[in-house]
């Protein structure tokens, strides 16, 4: 049982290739939490494999994972392999151990971790990597996935395979409070005249905060998934002035309608 979280693809991308290899069931976090159910309870084959997929956000996994594991409950859960993959644009500081202190709240641990670089979507601060670089890290993902899916079939225990970054700690324990704080803002979201109204945004919201009249609106909630600024078909919706004049990113081997 795969639960995966995703913004523009990559995290699906990695979920969906651990799922065929391993024949597991693929549940995604976000539909499951705006189904507006206030506990999610699942009936655990015996010895069902269960998966977090899901991109780091600021060197943490994103608050609706967390809260998500939060309200989860397993029937039949009896010391079951659970591991985590956690993509990224380049490293994930102490994700890992924020993922297993939420579990082991719930009498749960995490028996392996793993990040897996992949394009960066983060345009707020910085901009998309290069094509050639996209391709390299696409390339060296699947390589990695390969590796990944070995370790998960075998059910090998205690292998953590983390890009951790400089000072993980300081990433994990002082930057991404300020985020959670400061970056969850949807005021600076705006869409120009480029603006189709087609509706895209809307559907693949991670929080479903957008409501298209005419054009896209906000609500307050917000998980900072990107998804309407890098998918928008017409590059109409910017964050400030911050996403102006930069790329976007799409998962090239996710199609739209998986979204
Ligand atoms: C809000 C936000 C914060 C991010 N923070 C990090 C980070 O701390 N470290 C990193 O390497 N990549 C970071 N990224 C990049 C993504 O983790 C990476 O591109 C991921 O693979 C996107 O997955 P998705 O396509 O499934 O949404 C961040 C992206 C977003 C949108």
């Amino acid at each position: 049982m795969i639960f995966y979280f995703s913004g523009t693809g990559n995290s699906l991308e990695a979920a969906k290739s651990i799922a065929n290899y391993n024949d597991e069931r693929l549940i995604s976090i976000s539909k499951e939490m705006n189904s507006k159910d206030v506990s999610f309870e699942y009936t655990l084959k015996s010895k069902e494999t269960i998966g977090f997929v899901f991109p780091v956000y600021a060197w943490a996994p994103p608050k609706m994972v967390l809260e998500f594991i939060e309200k989860l409950k397993f029937n039949n859960y009896n010391n079951n392999y659970i591991f985590s993959v956690a993509t990224c644009g380049e490293n994930i500081g102490n994700t890992m151990k924020v993922l297993d202190n939420y579990l082991n709240k719930k009498d749960m641990k995490l028996s392996s971790g793993f990040s897996l670089v992949m394009p960066n979507n983060y345009i707020i601060m910085g901009n998309v990597d290069s094509k050639e670089v996209e391709s390299k890290k696409l390339q060296s993902a699947e390589e990695t996935l390969k590796n990944i899916n070995k370790i998960i079939k075998e059910k090998r225990t205690g292998i953590f395979q983390i890009q951790k970054g400089l000072l993980p700690g300081i990433l994990t324990s002082v930057i991404n409070p300020l985020f959670n704080k400061h970056a969850m803002n949807t005021k600076k979201f705006n869409v120009n005249n480029k603006c189709t109204g087609c509706g895209l945004c809307e559907r693949v919201c991670n929080s479903k905060t957008i409501k298209v009249k005419e054009k896209p609106e906000w609500g307050d909630t917000c998980t900072q998934c990107l998804a309407c600024i890098n998918l928008c078909p017409v590059k109409a919706i910017e964050y400030g002035k911050s996403t102006q004049n930069k790329g976007r990113y799409k998962n090239p081997n996710i199609n739209i309608s998986e979204m």
